[in-house]
């Protein structure tokens, strides 16, 4: 495994010492990915810890279980959606944790793999499927959507300002041939935008947003969040943490209102008032950490 494929695990520190590890505890690593955060977590909760990490992404749970092999102590990885982590616990015969971490969206190993099609710098098949076993990929949405939902769905999912004009356009461009690849998606988001705004205005290559919110759509990203947060809470014992980071304001926004709603049920005390960010050495070191926000809460 060549390591500069792999992701490097964000705000790794602030995640090690909020989850307050110590040998002997049962964590879960709802979004282990290629494990970076996973095996920091392993060495910590050694000997006597139960590490549980769950991907939708077989491919990434892969290369952890690669990765992990190596680091003895004892763990299970688990293919499943974080949305299920009620039953998947219970298939496991386990009632309560002493902590679990969301690091939410999908991770440069992912990103990298053209094949997977998240990516508009990668020429790849329009897919963008977390769980490869799922049926509804990014190509599905991009021609059978209507015009009005292609719409929606930018502005709702990527706050994509020029939506209208881009929903215009794939739908134009598809009575002649269908959108299959990312570079003919990219493409078309350039051409829809009006020329004077393709460079000055974005910071961001101008199909970011689009490829952002077709991406949550595929996967329903953002529908899960509450629910899965809500029975993550649910089964943490009694002074156990909960730490969540999010990478845009979308998901931010429904963590933060999902932490307050909990609090005035009286289930949790918020330990970050404010959502914390990563320090200016890390963004150095990793620059695709820069956008990311954690928040953390301790059952009562
Ligand atoms: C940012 S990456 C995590 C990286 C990991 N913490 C690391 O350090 O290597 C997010 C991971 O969450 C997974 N994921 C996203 N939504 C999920 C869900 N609903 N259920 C399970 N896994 C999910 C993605 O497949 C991806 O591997």
């Amino acid at each position: 495994m060549l390591e500069e494929k792999l992701h490097i695990p964000v705000m790794l520190r602030e995640v090690i010492d909020y989850l307050a590890l110590a040998p002997g505890k049962t964590i879960v690593d709802a979004t282990a990915g290629t494990g970076g955060h996973s095996i920091e977590i392993l060495k910590r909760i050694t000997p006597g810890g139960r590490l549980i990490g769950i991907d939708r992404d077989e491919n990434s749970l892969a290369v952890c279980r690669q990765r992990l092999e190596g680091c003895g102590g004892n763990y299970e990885l688990l293919q499943a959606n974080f949305a299920d982590i009620d039953r998947v616990l219970e298939g496991l015969g386990i009632d309560r944790i002493d902590g679990i971490v969301f690091d939410l969206g999908i991770s440069t190993f992912q990103m990298r793999d053209g094949a997977r099609g998240f990516s508009f710098q990668q020429e790849g098949p329009l897919d963008m499927r977390m769980d490869q076993s799922s049926y509804i990929s990014a190509y599905d949405l991009v021609n059978n959507l209507d015009e009005r939902e292609i719409s929606s769905m930018l502005w709702s999912f990527g706050q994509e300002r020029w939506h209208n004009r881009i929903a215009r356009l794939v739908v134009q461009e598809r009575k002649n041939h269908p959108i299959s690849t990312t570079g003919q998606l990219a493409d078309l988001v350039v051409r829809a935008i009006p020329h004077r705004y393709r460079r000055s205005h974005y910071r961001i290559h101008p199909a970011t947003r689009t490829f952002q919110a077709v991406r949550i759509a595929v996967n329903r990203e953002l529908e899960i969040l509450e629910s899965s947060v809500r029975k993550a809470v649910g089964i943490l014992k009694s002074g156990a943490r909960i730490c969540v980071i999010s990478f845009h304001s979308l998901e931010d926004r429904v963590i933060k209102h999902t932490f307050r709603a909990l609090k005035s049920e009286g289930l949790i005390d918020i330990i970050t008032a404010k959502p914390m960010t990563p320090v200016a050495s890390e963004v150095a070191a990793n620059p695709s950490s820069r956008s990311s926000k954690f928040r953390a809460a301790e059952r009562i």
